[in-house]
């Protein structure tokens, strides 16, 4: 079920929450930013776009967004990207030249001149606001692009900072300390399990750039909206991340003991 709700004047947020079974809740954002050329942060689920695309409809005409920012081309960020190009084809596509290369092999390839290449570091002006890409620390998918909104000063994320929660409210500054800590960590573990091998030194000056940021506002894929302040916080998550327990799915056994009832609800 897709809802919506004002992050702050001017950005609206379209929410979805994912129950992943014996992990929790994972909230699945995308965001509208309105101005002079609307801008739309990702596209939502594939499975659930036709509710993304009505929840759309009740915060923007989308004939007047002008851009999408895709941040990468997972299934829960691209799911009502093709049916928006297609039915306005002034849309254009804001990507890397992997985002391309990637959405060349699907069945919905983005046309040359639809898209927008942006690496990360270098900055777009879009009439009345600068957009600079930003390649947060962790990710799943070497296409990611985040970046910060110099007309609001928020900082969007994409999977990164992302939490696995009981239950997932509407603004992330009203969680437990410890819940959003260790729901952060756990789906990073999840999410960008390569960080267990990095050598930690560099991936603690990758953290540091990220410090240094100071947003107004953290505006994440899979958390609620945040308050700025609490980016330190999240990036104390991340140093926690290398030497967090390893992430392990259930294994064939454990589904048909869950087929079977044997084990209690999702969390
Ligand atoms: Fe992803
Ligand atoms: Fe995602």
């Amino acid at each position: 079920m897709t809802s919506c709700f004002t992050a702050t004047p001017g950005v609206d947020v379209i929410t979805t929450n994912a129950d992943i079974p014996g992990l929790g809740s994972l909230a699945i954002n995308a965001f509208v930013l309105h101005g002079a050329e609307p801008i739309l942060v990702d596209t939502g689920t594939v499975a659930g776009s036709s509710d993304f695309l009505t929840s759309l409809e009740s915060v923007i005409n989308p004939a007047d967004l002008r851009w999408i920012w895709l941040t990468h081309t997972d299934f829960d960020h691209i799911g009502s990207m093709a049916a928006l190009l297609d039915a306005h084809p002034h849309l254009r596509v804001i990507t890397s030249f992997l985002g391309v290369g990637i959405m060349g092999l699907s069945s919905t390839p983005l046309a040359m001149d639809r898209v927008y290449l942006v690496n990360p570091g270098q900055s777009v002006t879009l009439a009345d606001r600068t957009l600079t890409a930003v390649r947060p620390p962790v990710y799943d998918n070497p296409i990611t692009s985040g970046f910060l909104d110099h007309q609001t000063g928020i900082l969007f994320s994409s999977d990164c900072f992302g939490a696995l929660l009981p239950e997932v409210p509407q603004d992330a500054g009203d969680l437990d300390i410890d819940t959003l800590q260790s729901g952060q960590v756990r789906w990073a573990t999840v999410d960008s399990a390569w960080v267990h091998n990095v050598d930690r030194d560099v991936f603690g000056a990758a953290l540091d750039e990220l410090r240094a940021i100071e947003p107004t506002m953290v505006c994440s894929s899979h958390l609620p909206p945040a308050p700025g302040a609490m980016l330190k916080l999240f990036v104390d998550s991340l140093a926690q991340v290398p030497g967090a327990d390893r992430f392990i799915g259930p294994d064939q056994a454990a589904l048909e003991m869950m087929l079977a009832g044997m084990v209690g609800s999702p969390a």
